[in-house]
């Protein structure tokens, strides 16, 4: 096939011919399918359109929601976008259970986002120390205009500071520029900053008196970006009760339970199969208030993972204990997170979502989020430590599979029956479609 040119000039419709003519054989369901789910509200379907590049439809993710979420006394009910079954019914379970039991509390214990200028310096070390000091001042003259309105926020640059690598990459050295961005995710403003400390770098050491000829010239910027990794930007949640109060109707042993609970904990604590799995259960909960906030999941996961494995083992984010006759259940998670700014302001669900979550500011959203994944990991492990996970999560992706096997309102009700005592599995339902349709 010919490399297509120009495809981004094309229309909306004339990229869907394209895609149809060669990869569809002109099949033209597709183009109805993608018309399909395009949104009849124009001026709403153009928002969509310009989020992103080469737009030719939308794809859909459903939002739930998990109401009763207390946390730090005050009750939310939280909005995720999810595509996996099972996901909302644990949060929302988990969030009944633990509502009952005096709540979630949850705590901000730092708020700092970090960038780096990496750069390259063949010449003397201490020079070059003398010399960022020499022009500290700089970085903040220059990027005045870039922090004004941060700082009006309170925020702005924190600290700014020469990093030696040269002992892991020859010659390579960073700035090492921390930033408090409030409310906003700060990701626009913090590369702003970084690409202007940048230039000073580059202009100022051609003109250092200190530097040699050579010198002036071995300054070279290898490039200039934020760092989703934050490990000083954490929030912490947790849970906690007497043992005898975890009693419930699927808990009759509540000791028994927490001293299970917490070697499960254990385990994805020392082994790393287990904890990336575990790590996963947490990421549903904290994905999926992540989307439907409009924050950028990416970057959320990415940053979590590596701080998962900061002493250089990948291990859990959650902890558990029992000390003397409590048990307690806690995690904490970097979040650089946004309240304003980005798809906040523009995407109509996310402005829904926010709302709904009392337009909650940075802070008070790391908290809910964190929440969110605590209460994820603590009915996943609930369920893996009594029932197992399947039994729950088969029952939520019966629909899945009737859905597949495209079933009839009559097929369904009786299938849902049979199934209320049954272990569901895809061919045990298939099997009872089958026999109901070949009657
Ligand atoms: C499935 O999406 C997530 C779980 O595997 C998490 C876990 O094992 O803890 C259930």
């Amino acid at each position: 096939m010919e490399i297509v040119n120009g495809f981004s000039k094309l229309t909306k419709e004339q990229k869907i011919n394209w895609l149809t003519q060669h990869y569809f054989q002109n099949n033209q369901n597709i183009e109805e399918l993608l018309k399909s789910y395009w949104n009849t509200d124009e001026k709403l379907q153009k928002l969509h359109d310009e989020f992103i590049e080469n737009t030719i439809s939308n794809f859909y993710l459903p939002l739930g929601i998990a109401p009763n979420f207390l946390i730090n006394n005050k009750m939310y009910a939280v909005p995720m976008a999810i595509e996996e079954s099972s996901v909302v019914a644990a949060a929302s379970n988990a969030a009944k259970f633990w509502s009952k039991r005096g709540g979630f509390k949850a705590n901000v214990i730092s708020t700092e986002k970090i960038g780096n200028v990496h750069f390259i310096f063949q010449g003397s070390t201490q020079k070059l120390k003398q010399f960022i000091s020499h022009i500290q001042p700089l970085f903040r003259l220059r990027t005045a205009d870039i922090t004004r309105n941060m700082e009006k926020r309170g925020g702005g640059i924190l600290q700014i500071d020469l990093v030696d690598k040269t002992a892991e990459l020859d010659n390579y050295y960073q700035l090492h520029a921390t930033f408090d961005t409030k409310d906003s995710m700060g990701a626009n403003f913090i590369n702003s900053c970084l690409e202007e400390f940048a230039n000073v770098l580059r202009e100022e050491s051609m003109k250092y008196d200190d530097f040699s000829e050579k010198e002036k010239n071995a300054l070279q910027v290898v490039m200039s970006i934020l760092s989703n990794y934050v490990p000083n930007c954490i929030v912490r949640a947790e849970v906690s009760c007497d043992i005898a109060e975890l009693a419930s109707k699927e808990i009759q042993n509540p000791r028994e339970f927490a001293e299970q609970f917490v070697q499960a904990v254990q385990i994805a604590e020392i082994e790393t199969y287990r904890a990336v799995t575990h790590n996963k259960g947490i990421m549903n909960g904290v994905d999926a208030v992540v989307l439907a906030t409009g924050n950028d999941f990416r970057a959320i996961e990415a940053g979590v993972h590596a701080f998962a494995a900061k002493d250089e083992k990948y291990t859990s984010l959650s902890h558990a204990e029992i000390v003397d006759d409590t048990f307690r259940f806690w995690m904490d998670l970097p979040l650089a997170l946004g309240t304003v700014g980005g798809l906040t302001n523009l995407h109509p669900m996310v402005k829904f979502a926010m709302e709904l979550l009392g337009k909650p500011n940075a802070e008070e959203l790391m908290q809910i989020i964190a929440v969110a994944g605590l209460a994820q990991n603590f009915a996943a492990i609930k369920s893996l430590t009594t029932t197992g996970i399947q039994q729950g999560h088969m029952k939520m992706h019966l629909m899945n599979i009737l859905n597949q096997l495209e079933a009839t309102q009559e097929e369904r009700n009786k299938v849902i029956q049979y199934f209320e005592n049954q272990t569901v599995s895809h061919s045990a339902v298939v099997n009872f479609v089958e026999n109901l349709r070949n009657r």
